[in-house]
């Protein structure tokens, strides 16, 4: 069975409240696709509700506690020790484009460490939970990093700059020291279920740039919890803040930020 904590059970409860219209929402996105105005504003109200949901009933069973949104940004609680980090649909276009890749993520922290997570895709009904200290679940399976130990068999999962970003020329430079290196590199287009599968030993290893803390709060905890290594790309444990993340087991991680420093020498 699954560790859960009493904070880690509200978040769960928190998530799958918020699942639910977000299926239905999915659902109607089948629609809306072949419509000429497409889904973006459909979206963006899935995107406000699901978080409105989510803050509403955290803060009905934990009043005081903080929070860090993507839709709202910071909210000062009474309470300064706590604070949740949510994303309320990670891989946002996966989402509007009809793809079951999203999620809902969670992290608490606890003066200032990530103590509790939850990352559920409401579609598949991947429920991954993490408590500091009590390890990382799918469903009610304990999750383990995978033991794989030469790059040349890892499947290492990344994310791509679109129109608008920066980094392009960097990713491409990346890019072509991994292929290179490893056994594949894939882009499902959901930065905190990247980490999951990372927890859950499918994805070897993941790093990507320009993420913003709720994207990764809730899967650095999965990671870690799981027995692997997060830092950010010049290994520095800080990997929330730091808009940069590298995740692996502990053989792959430092040879992921050695190819990555060497992508970044070419690319100047
Ligand atoms: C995005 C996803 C995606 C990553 C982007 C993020 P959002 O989050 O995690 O995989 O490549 O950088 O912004 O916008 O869908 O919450």
């Amino acid at each position: 069975m699954a560790y859960l904590s009493p904070a880690l059970n509200v978040m769960v409860a928190a998530a799958r409240k918020a699942g639910r219209p977000l299926i239905r929402d999915f659902g109607e996105l089948e629609n809306l696709q072949i419509s000429q105005k497409g889904p973006a504003d459909f979206v963006t109200s899935a995107d406000k509700r699901t978080e409105q949901i989510l803050v509403e009933e955290l803060t009905r069973v934990r009043p005081g506690y903080g929070f860090l949104a993507e839709e709202t940004g910071a909210i000062e609680g009474k309470d300064r020790t706590h604070r949740f980090i949510i994303d309320p649909i990670d891989g946002t276009t996966n989402f509007m484009h009809g793809i079951p890749h999203f999620a809902i993520s969670i992290g608490l922290e606890r003066e200032g460490q990530l103590v509790s997570a939850v990352v559920f895709n409401p579609v598949t009904d991947d429920l991954f939970t993490a408590e500091k200290g009590h390890g990382a679940y799918l469903n009610n399976k304990r999750l383990r990093v995978a033991a794989r130990k030469n790059m040349g068999e890892a499947v290492i999962a990344t994310g791509l700059p679109f129109m608008g970003k920066d980094g392009h020329a960097r990713t491409q430079a990346e890019l072509k020291i991994m292929m290179a290196a490893t056994a594949g590199v894939r882009r499902f287009g959901a930065a905190s279920l990247d980490l999951a599968y990372v927890a859950a030993g499918r994805f070897d290893g993941f790093w990507e740039h320009g993420l913003s803390p709720w994207d990764v709060a809730g899967g650095i905890l999965l990671v870690r919890e799981a027995g692997g290594m997060v830092s950010d790309l010049d290994g520095r444990t800080a990997a929330l803040e730091a808009g940069h993340i590298a995740a692996a087991n502990e053989v792959l991680h430092p040879q992921m930020l050695k190819l990555l420093k060497g992508a970044a020498a070419a690319n100047q």
